[in-house]
């Protein structure tokens, strides 16, 4: 059983194994008062041209927009970051035993990334992965604990999943692809990551997630009221400002394969700090496995950039080499020619 961060909760300095190498280390971290420029997106007004120009233009410059008025309820937001808060506080051998009925290992539990037995170095996070669609079939093996966790979260997964269907529909018709492009297999499958981060002693020599892009098509975060989530912008970090029942939207790296890198996945990291605990939400927008993932043909008046993969073979690469950005666009790289996915 692999230790999480939380089971490490009162030590005094960083353990040896989350301290980062000093050219990947966050350094001294100031986070500059007021608001980020991210921007933030009204979703409850009617003109739809003028919503699809603002996500858009927030695409293309960062990447990343927050959204109000986006018809989750506050409660519903509440009430979730309650249960997944609550279930992180349990003992660990509590949720080790809630999260590991599933054969098919779909619902886990585990700390720093998926790779923690063979990392050289770890974050710090502990997190709780499950699928993200609310039919029993899935949800039998979601946590049974806290008691009204399936019912919160099952409900919190369709209104999210709807949340990102209709905002899938504006980004589609915002790039001139078919009504629907996205709603088939290209987010059959999608999944929650419920992400806690630690009160951390030194924040300054370790990550709560290294820089990444996100192997989805959208993804949609809660987040509570403690900073730490950063976007990478012409050479800065800029933070993520927390504002109450917004949720945050980021496109991840199969959205850029679809549209041949007009947008592109925006870069990310998550930073720690000593004072607080966080916890997050992430409802990942994922592919079927067996979906095709490549440059829309109705859209490619340039050469496409990568080749037609199925979508579980680019995550198995994706997941084995995502701390090396290089790595995997050499793999989905259309000028790449193997085509057994052993390179
Ligand atoms: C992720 C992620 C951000 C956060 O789950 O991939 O980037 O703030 N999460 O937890
Ligand atoms: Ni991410």
């Amino acid at each position: 059983m692999e230790g999480l961060v939380s089971s490490l909760f009162d030590v005094q300095s960083l353990p040896e194994t989350y301290v980062l190498p000093p050219e990947k280390r966050p350094g001294n971290l100031i986070f500059p008062p007021g608001k980020s420029n991210i921007p933030v997106l009204d979703l409850g007004g009617h003109d739809r041209h003028e919503i699809i120009q603002q996500i858009m233009k927030a695409s293309e410059e960062f990447g990343f927009f927050q959204v109000i008025n986006h018809g989750v309820s506050k409660e519903l937001m509440d009430e979730t970051m309650n249960v997944v808060k609550e279930f992180h506080a349990m003992p660990a051998k509590d949720k080790f035993l809630e999260c590991s009925k599933d054969p098919n290992r779909n619902c886990k539990l585990y700390s720093s990334s998926e790779k923690y037995a063979t990392e050289e170095i770890h974050y710090w996070r502990d997190c709780l992965m499950h699928s993200g669609l609310s039919t029993e079939e899935y949800m039998q093996f979601w946590p049974a604990k806290p008691t009204r966790y399936r019912e919160v979260v099952g409900t919190y997964s369709n209104e999210v999943r709807q949340l990102g269907s209709r905002i899938l529909e504006l980004i589609s018709e915002g790039l001139k692809l078919s009504s629907g492009y996205f709603s088939g297999g290209l987010s059959r499958s999608p999944t929650i990551l419920i992400n806690h981060y630690p009160r951390c002693p030194e924040p300054s020599l370790t990550l709560g997630l290294p820089r990444h892009r996100d192997p989805s098509v959208i993804t949609i975060i809660l987040q509570d009221d403690v900073q730490g989530l950063q976007v990478y912008k012409d050479g800065e970090w800029i933070t993520v400002e927390p504002l109450p029942h917004a949720f945050v939207v980021n496109l991840g790296y199969v959205l850029q394969i679809v549209n041949n890198d007009k947008l592109n996945g925006a870069e990310h990291r998550v930073v720690t700090n000593s004072s607080d605990a966080r916890t997050t939400v992430s409802f990942f927008i994922y592919p079927s496995g067996e979906s095709i993932i490549e440059p829309a043909k109705t859209l490619v008046c340039d050469p496409p950039l990568y080749r037609a993969l199925k979508f579980k073979d680019f995550h198995v690469n994706f997941l084995s080499k995502s701390a090396d950005a290089d790595a995997v666009h050499k793999f989905i790289s259309s000028k790449n020619c193997f085509i057994n996915g052993e390179n």
